[in-house]
């Protein structure tokens, strides 16, 4: 490979901005210098393989979305995205690493998930990729297996409260995981809603003829939100588990998180595009069957309710850390229509891998982070978190060059027949414009998207080891 020169632009990371060029030699990032600086007398811009202007543009670490489901099996169905559509759409978008999430149930083995995951994304990602483990069926055997998933590179597991008879673990399940994590040092990632109780709530809706998406967020209420949130803590306080929260979406779940770290708990929130911008009473209580676009767990939340400035506001003040899209995309044809008159069946999740850059860019027009915390939010922060620093996360020498070039004044409309590279036939994003465009995605030094046009390939992107997370002591 030879050398690229990424000339004239700002470039940003999580701590500031500077005017400078960026000089990548085969994968990884050699130096950061000066504009215009030479280089043993070389003027660059002569000497470098290739040149690419970014004048007047922001130079940023390739994103990275921490929480994905490619080809999950899940809701009767499959998710709609390979894990070769998915990357390639995240490329699209800015984003040069996912982390998916390799599958166990009860009665399965971790190893024979992790393999199955293994096979699904060999070969076939357009960027690299890393897996968390979920552990679907806690007992001694998956327990043990536990103690195997350093050494396959997964520093994080997740758990959940919620899907009784599908991945749900009881507290007795949940205390003997933290247990087993604290002690190997993994992080445990925590879908935090009362999944026995949701269940009730929303059979007993669905007895009354309430059937429609809308009262999927009816049933799982926020209080299901807050209070497994607040038992997760407890939990994890007593077995001294360091806690991560996924795809938190109530204002009061924020509330638990932000006590907790101020008691001097390790405990994290991720929230997710669908969160900051969407709502229970907009989305998924549009008219007919429209609303199962939006259906997704933890459920949007009501506006009047103000769950969607808490998440804004969590993000600015750090109570929150993170932004993952939890990209579980179900086609409407033949997936999402499964509910049709029983909102119970209609598979949960929402496809945005393409779109988090440019709708998390959107806060700082707006002024809700700063153009340093939207670096941070989106790749510097999930590359501490999940044990990807200093190869991912930052433009710095020995860094692999995963570099996106992103113009404040360009402009992204988003939807169907624009800009939509995931494999769904609606976007949940439909009519978004976005104030700022994703120019040229870079990839280890390889140029994945630039003016417009793809260059990318299935099978450029590597299985990442990932070591523990920096935010742990
Ligand atoms: O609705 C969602 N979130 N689907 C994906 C599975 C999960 O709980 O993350
Ligand atoms: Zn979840
Ligand atoms: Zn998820």
């Amino acid at each position: 490979m030879s050398t690229t020169l990424i000339t004239g632009g700002t470039v940003v990371s999580s701590t500031g901005r500077t005017e400078a060029d960026v000089l990548v030699d085969g994968e990884k990032v050699v130096a950061v210098l000066a504009p215009g600086s030479t280089l043993l007398g070389h003027d660059l811009t002569t000497s470098a393989g290739a040149v690419i202007d970014a004048t007047g543009k922001y130079v940023i670490p390739g994103g990275i979305d921490a929480h994905t489901h490619m080809q999950m099996p899940f809701g009767g169905t499959e998710a709609s995205d390979t894990f070769e559509s998915g990357t390639r759409a995240a490329a699209w978008g800015g984003t040069t690493t996912i982390i998916d999430f390799a599958i166990q149930r009860y009665g399965e083995r971790v190893e024979d998930g992790l393999a199955a995951w293994h096979d699904k994304a060999g070969g076939n990602c357009a960027i690299d990729y890393g897996f968390h483990q979920i552990i679907g069926g806690v007992d001694e055997f998956s327990l043990k297996a536990m103690e195997t998933l350093l050494d396959e590179g997964i520093s994080s597991y997740k758990l959940f409260m919620a899907y009784p008879g599908v991945f749900y673990s009881d507290d007795a399940q949940v205390l003997q995981a933290m247990q087993k994590a604290a002690d190997l040092g993994l992080l445990t990632m925590m879908h935090a809603e009362n999944g026995p109780a949701i269940d009730v709530l929303a059979e007993q809706l669905y007895n009354q003829g309430k059937t429609d998406p809308y009262y999927h967020g009816i049933a799982r209420a926020w209080q299901m939100e807050e209070e497994a949130t607040h038992r997760a803590i407890m939990l994890a306080d007593v077995t001294s588990a360091p806690l991560y929260v996924v795809h938190v979406s109530a204002k009061q779940a924020v509330a638990q998180l932000a006590a907790a770290r101020d008691r001097g708990r390790n405990v994290f929130g991720e929230t997710c595009p669908q969160y900051l911008y969407l709502s229970l009473e907009e989305q998924l209580g549009a008219p007919g069957f429209e609303g199962a676009k939006w259906v997704c767990s933890t459920p949007l939340r009501s506006r009047e309710e103000g769950h969607q400035d808490a998440m804004w506001q969590g993000l600015r003040t750090n109570d929150l850390q993170m932004v993952s899209t939890d990209h579980c995309p179900f086609c409407m044809k033949d997936q999402k229509e499964m509910g049709k008159g029983d909102f119970r069946a209609i598979p949960n999740g929402i496809g945005s891998v393409e779109h988090r850059l440019d709708l998390l860019y959107q806060g700082v027009v707006t002024g809700q982070i700063t153009l340093e915390r939207w670096v941070e939010l989106t790749s510097t922060t999930p590359a501490r978190m999940f044990g990807l620093y200093g190869t991912k996360g930052v433009i710095a020498p020995g860094a692999d060059a995963d570099i996106v070039v992103y113009d404040p004044k360009g402009h992204t409309s988003i939807g169907l027949g624009k800009t939509h590279h995931m494999n769904m036939d609606y976007s949940a994003w439909e009519g978004f414009e976005i104030d700022g465009h994703v120019d040229t995605v870079l990839s280890r030094g390889r140029v994945l998207v630039d003016g417009g046009e793809y260059h990318g390939s299935a099978g450029h992107g590597r299985y990442l080891k990932r070591g523990l997370s920096q935010y742990l002591v």
